[in-house]
């Protein structure tokens, strides 16, 4: 198959869909790899690199989608790139077509086949392309708070690990699912004292299991909530409902109850967030603060660390994409129902129930092109 690796143009998106490392990989099995001049620069990831692992280099983005079967991106594409996308063409990247519907009227009229990262689906429901993402942000949420603990950035001037006579930041984080997992992993390891609550008796059991001796479980609840507010020094927003907005669990008369300079980090911000006074924020300008009370609220965290979150992201992605290229989509998603779960628009027909439903479009099931030959 031939494989079209664009450059990314929406504003401070840094990340490739593809390494050179892929790359390698698409060339051993056969396949013709077309990467946009400077698509990898972003992250690390220079032309040399790519030509090294057998790519071609095309000087632009209209000759990358011209000449490509399989278009592998990271963010969905934007206005410039509607009239480059053809009949036919199979593109695979974060659509989140829910969320704009001129994307997904652009698509339709395309007729190309749009595969979406964020709708592949294990059995089990979880969704194997937003985790990398998911891990990244819950580390970085420590990271950051840390940093915003200090004075000079308005925080209260606390170290998270203490020193010897001196105890620990107290960090509570909302949600224990890949975020928080990943965020109290961070905080425990820095040797704050680490809460972290959940609706989920039976995760919270699991990290109890797991997770060091610095890191306590509680059931999350509005009672509890208040009383831990009082005496943290770093909250993590990481709770999610799936398909709905994220629950007000910190509301705004709780930031009076807060001591001055505690830092909250709400990563379920691209949810509407957890916490009432979170508005998306972005990484030239990452913070402000209501009653003395440091929020930071950026939406897409990974993109302060393309070269980790490519690499996270890749690494997830590319099985998937091994098997478009090895057996094109259709025997893929016969064959594999976790990526057919991906498959959000065929040929101008919505495929991908919610999407459908978003814009009150016929849904046309999936299952109609996989009888294709
Ligand atoms: N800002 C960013 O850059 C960024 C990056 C990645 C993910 N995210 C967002 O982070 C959020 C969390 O993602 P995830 O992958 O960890 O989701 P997840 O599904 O793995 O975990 C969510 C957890 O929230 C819990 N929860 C639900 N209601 C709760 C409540 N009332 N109190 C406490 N916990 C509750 C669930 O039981 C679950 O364990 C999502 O909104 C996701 O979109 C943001």
């Amino acid at each position: 198959m031939i494989i079209g690796v664009p450059k990314e143009i929406k504003n401070n998106e840094n990340r490739v869909a593809l390494t050179p490392a892929g790359t390698q990989e698409f060339v051993k099995q056969g396949h013709t790899v077309y990467i946009q001049s400077t698509a990898g620069e972003g992250s690390g990831f220079l032309d040399e690199e790519y030509i090294q692992s057998g790519a071609q280099i095309l000087p632009d983005i209209e000759s990358t989608y011209a000449k490509a079967e399989m278009i592998m991106k990271v963010k969905e594409p934007i206005e410039q790139e509607y009239s480059l996308i053809r009949e036919n063409q199979l593109v695979f990247t974060y659509f989140h077509f829910a969320s704009y519907e001129p994307l997904t009227h652009a698509m339709i009229k395309s007729k190309s086949v749009c595969l979406a990262y964020e709708t592949v689906e294990r059995p089990d429901r979880s969704l194997p392309l937003l985790i990398p993402m998911s891990e990244v942000a819950g580390r970085m949420s420590i990271q950051e708070g840390a940093k915003y603990l200090e004075k000079p950035l308005k925080g209260r001037g606390i170290l998270l690990g203490g020193v010897p006579g001196v105890r620990p930041a107290k960090v509570l984080i909302l949600g224990a699912g890949i975020v928080g997992t990943n965020a109290a992993k961070m905080a425990a390891g820095m040797g704050a004292d680490v809460t972290i609550m959940d609706i989920n008796l039976q995760r919270l059991r699991y990290l109890d299991d797991v997770m060091p001796a610095n890191v306590n479980t509680f059931m999350s609840n509005e009672y509890n909530i208040r009383e831990m507010i009082k005496v943290s020094d770093l909250i993590v927003g990481a709770v999610l409902i799936p398909g709905a907005k994220a629950p007000n669990l910190i509301t705004r008369d709780m930031l009076k109850e807060m001591r001055p300079g505690t830092v909250l980090v709400d990563v379920a911000v691209d949810q509407g967030g957890c916490i009432e006074t979170c508005k998306p924020t972005t990484h030239e300008d990452p913070t402000y603060i209501i009653d003395d009370v440091v929020h930071y609220c950026v939406a897409n965290m990974p993109g302060a660390v393309p070269y980790t979150s490519t690499l996270a992201l890749t690494n997830a992605t590319l099985p998937y994409a091994m098997q478009l290229a090895n057996k094109g989509w259709v025997k893929a998603c016969q064959d594999n129902r976790d990526l057919a779960l991906g498959l959000n628009i065929i040929k101008g027909d919505v495929v991908y129930e919610a999407v459908a439903e978003a814009f009150d479009l016929q849904h046309v099931p999936f299952e109609k092109y996989l009888g294709e030959k």
